[in-house]
């Protein structure tokens, strides 16, 4: 695996995640599941998703959290166990691999795998999934790896929180198109999964390698929208909304100045200015996502 993602990083995306998601297309994507349906999550990292779809569905459900990195997988297990304890749900631990939570509309129950998905979907159970289900992954992931993927599958695939390469930070600043072009570049880099990576064409791959296999292909736009002023719709986002400003910022910059070989003096000009913006609560960014869900069948 060549990409590593901080936990803290997670865990600082998650509130915005949940607020970007298309509760739409989840729900297009729940109704189309049996009785006590089983996901595969690939690249689940610390369960952000499951935590959004598990009470949305809300009966008894069976997860498999699979990624490569065994200490986010640990720590899945914690937060889930934490967040359900928390609202009063009971939680239970079989085995060492078994997390239970006693959800009142049915259990959920959750075990995890710590695999390398590159050669993916070789050495997945795909015969014990009823969905198999992502979220930020499918711009790490490139062309034959969605193509093996949508191959071997008859299951429902949603991807949520793909790229679209549609960001806007505002107030406008005069190297935006700069940063842009080279934090496109980068997203572009091998990421592991055996080739260039898909980066703001995922969701039309996904389209692609999907449709031509007769699957129903819809997506619905999830941007994160990120302010540090005025009203939040959760408590205490503010200082957070700052912190994952500041993230963003410097991520676009670091990603600009890794393909900027000529060492272009405006990428630094831009990142201490935005830095100042995020300090002085002046900067709203506008990430561009799409969640796209590809069901078995035309419609
Ligand atoms: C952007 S994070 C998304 C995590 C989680 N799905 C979420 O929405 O919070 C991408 C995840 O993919 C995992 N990952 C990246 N490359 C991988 C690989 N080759 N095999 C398995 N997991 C991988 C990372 O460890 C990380 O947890």
């Amino acid at each position: 695996m060549s990409e590593e993602f901080a936990l803290d990083w997670l865990d600082l995306r998650e509130p915005f995640d949940a607020m970007a998601r298309s509760t739409e297309l989840a729900d297009r994507l729940l109704a189309s599941l049996p009785a006590r349906p089983r996901f595969l999550d690939l690249g689940a990292g610390t369960g952000s998703l499951l935590r959004f779809l598990a009470p949305r569905l809300g009966r008894a459900q069976v997860w498999t959290l699979v990624d490569a990195d065994r200490e986010l997988l640990e720590a899945a297990f914690d937060t889930i166990a934490d967040r359900c304890e928390t609202i009063g749900y009971k939680v239970t631990f079989p085995n060492r691999r078994t997390l239970l939570v006693h959800a009142p509309g049915g259990a959920w129950r959750i075990e995890t795998l710590v695999a390398d998905l590159a050669e993916a979907p070789r050495g997945l159970p795909l015969h014990n999934a009823d969905a198999v289900v992502s979220s930020a992954l499918c711009d790490l992931v490139s062309r034959p790896w969605l193509e093996r993927l949508a191959a071997a599958l008859r299951v429902p695939f949603y991807a949520a929180l793909c790229v679209t390469g549609r960001d806007r930070f505002t107030p406008p600043h005069p190297a935006d198109r700069l940063v842009a072009d080279g934090f496109r570049r980068d997203q572009g880099r091998d990421k592991g999964f055996g080739g260039v990576a898909l980066g703001d064409r995922a969701p039309e791959a996904i389209a692609a390698a999907f449709g031509a296999r007769g699957f129903t292909v819809t997506s619905a736009p999830s941007d994160w929208e990120v302010r540090s002023r005025g009203a939040m719709p959760l408590p205490g986002l503010h200082e957070a909304a700052s912190r994952f400003l500041s993230e963003l910022v410097m991520g676009h910059a670091e990603a600009a100045q890794r393909q900027d070989r000529r060492g272009d003096p405006r990428l630094g000009d831009w990142l201490e200015d935005r830095l100042d913006q995020v300090a002085d609560r002046r900067l709203a960014a506008r990430i561009g996502h799409r969640d796209v869900l590809a069901l078995p069948g035309k419609s």
